[in-house]
């Protein structure tokens, strides 16, 4: 693949939230997964895990758990003096998981912080540094194999959506996933074959978001290096 074809699939990359009712097969699942636990993580300690879910009833468990939980928080705020803040914005924690034929439950694990123990077994007190548990390696990795599993997806004409609303219902779904210490769920993944094309969205011009900290270039036929 050439530089300009994988900017071009990461370009045409975009959520999808609504996906026809059509299996997605193991096969094509296995591949996503290949190019998940391809992504880096800290001295390469792979601390993610997948549930892979296409079970239509346990799909459809996952869904009510969510749909509860919104139900519990919406009740909450509806007593404050903001009841009508997030108004359709709801369904956003849950409708891709209504239609979508596959979901993923992604969670990471923390490992035990060595500089701190290190700096511990010194005499020295480990608040007084920047150690591991403050670098959220770990999430990090496991936002990486995400991000990998939906590039790998859309190559695959698949449509995916990366969802924290589910995280609404953490508890429940990690009980009916076996999901248990010391893994913790980062997030799932709507997945199945699209509705409708994805549509990529804006983003902010890189004059927003990018400071540059560079070598000055000589201009050319400039004199700079006789300079000094
Ligand atoms: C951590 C994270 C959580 C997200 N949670 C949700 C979600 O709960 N529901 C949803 O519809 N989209 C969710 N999204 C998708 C974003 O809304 C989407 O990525 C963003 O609007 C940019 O659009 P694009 O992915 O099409 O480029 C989430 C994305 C990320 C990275």
């Amino acid at each position: 693949m050439k530089p300009k074809e994988l900017l071009e699939l990461i370009r045409s990359r975009a959520t999808v939230r609504a996906f026809e009712d059509r299996p997605v097969s193991r096969d094509l699942l296995v591949r996503l997964l290949e190019a998940a636990i391809r992504a880096p993580s800290p001295t390469n300690r792979q601390p993610w895990k997948f549930s892979m879910v296409t079970a239509r009833d346990v799909r459809t468990q996952l869904v009510e758990a969510t749909h509860s939980a919104i139900a519990d928080i919406r009740e909450t705020i509806a007593k404050g003096p903001h009841p009508d803040h997030l108004a359709d914005y709801w369904g956003y924690f849950v409708r891709p998981m209504q239609s979508a034929t596959a979901f993923v439950v992604v969670s990471y694990r923390q490992f035990p912080d060595t500089l701190a123990h290190l700096v511990r077994d010194a005499g020295a007190d480990p608040a007084a540094f920047v150690t591991c548990d403050h670098w959220n390696g770990e999430i990090s990795a496991a936002s990486a194999a995400i991000m990998q599993l939906l590039l790998q997806a859309h190559a695959e004409g698949l449509g995916a959506c990366w969802m924290s609303g589910p995280l609404l219902a953490r508890a429940r779904i990690c009980e009916l996933l076996r999901i248990r210490p010391p893994w913790r769920m980062l997030g799932g993944i709507a997945l199945g074959w699209p509705a409708q094309a994805p549509v990529p969205t804006p983003r902010k011009p890189q004059e927003k978001v990018v400071e540059w900290f560079e070598d000055v270039v000589p201009a050319p036929g400039g004199d700079e290096e006789s300079a000094g």
